[in-house]
């Protein structure tokens, strides 16, 4: 069985996409001993090198990596994996030979190795595990100047929507308003410019002074027939803008009613 050599600080990172990238220029730039940045042919060769290793590869590759790094020796230290979804079970092959396991995920969008790395200073990480490995996740976070939010494995799928709510879905609604805008004979990259103002601003006010003190519009205000007109003229569009139409709009109804109540 291969053991850990060297420094048993040293940090190997299992996964050469935008995450592990990311997270290994920051590391370098905090002074953490990272010693490789593994594609797939190499990550059998990190157990050998690194006694703590991040694995940031897509979820569903999550039990694969695990098992390749269990074949290729790694039978103590630390792991952790980036997925907001899957909890340390993710990395049973590892457990089972006695690696503390955990989760660090980056509640930040990385869509890139460099706006990763200066996104990710300051930035929420998803932590739970075993105690060892939550304990090197929290030293992450500190090193980064982020914040921890503890979350119970159980729990993680919930917290997980709400991020992909908070991040990709934004991306869709502007999408869904520019193809609006084109329906109406504005040019895609004239609505992208129109519409960025707008976005800042209700996203600046719902963050700063709260969903109900920053909603406005015609469902805030109780104009029905302006919301029938948009209903209408939705009719043509694809069903699924449509449908999203609605569907926030059932969701934003309710705020609206939340804020009146609460002004009573
Ligand atoms: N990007 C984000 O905004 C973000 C934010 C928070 C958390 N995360 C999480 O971070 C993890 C990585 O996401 P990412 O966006 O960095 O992904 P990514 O850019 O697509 O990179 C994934 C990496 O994993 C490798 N890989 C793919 N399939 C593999 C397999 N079967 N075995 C071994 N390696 C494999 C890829 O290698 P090849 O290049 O050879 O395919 C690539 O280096 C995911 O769990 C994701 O949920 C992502």
């Amino acid at each position: 069985m291969m053991k850990t050599i060297g420094d048993n600080r040293a940090i190997g990172i299992a996964g050469a996409g935008r995450v592990g990238q990311a997270l290994g220029r920051l590391l370098v730039e905090c002074g953490e001993p990272v010693i490789a940045i593994a594609g797939r042919d190499t990550i059998a060769e990190l157990p050998g090198r690194a006694a703590r290793i991040l694995i940031a590869v897509p979820d569903d590759a999550l039990s694969g990596v695990a098992e390749t790094l269990a074949g290729a020796g790694m039978s103590d230290g630390i792991a952790l994996h980036t997925c907001g979804t899957r909890g340390p079970e993710a990395l049973a092959a590892l457990s089972a030979r006695g690696v503390s396991c955990g989760v660090l995920h980056p509640l930040q969008t990385v869509a890139s190795p460099s706006q990763g790395a200066a996104a990710l200073k300051g930035a929420s990480f998803g932590v739970c595990g075993d105690r060892e490995a939550v304990a090197w996740a929290r030293r992450i976070v500190e090193l980064v100047e982020g914040e921890v939010l503890e979350i119970q494995p159980e729990s993680q799928p919930l917290y997980h929507a709400a991020a992909v709510m908070a991040s990709n879905y934004v991306v869709g609604l502007i999408d869904a308003a520019a193809l609006l805008m084109g329906e109406a004979g504005i040019g895609r990259a004239q609505a992208l410019r129109a519409l960025a103002p707008l976005v800042r601003a209700s996203v600046e006010n719902a963050l700063t002074m709260g969903p109900e003190a920053a909603l406005t519009g015609p469902i805030e205000r109780g104009d029905v027939e302006t919301v029938s007109a948009h209903l209408r003229a939705l009719s043509s569009v694809p069903e699924p803008i449509r449908e999203l139409y609605r569907h926030a709009g059932l969701h934003v109804a309710g705020l609206a009613c939340r804020k009146l109540r609460n002004h009573e």
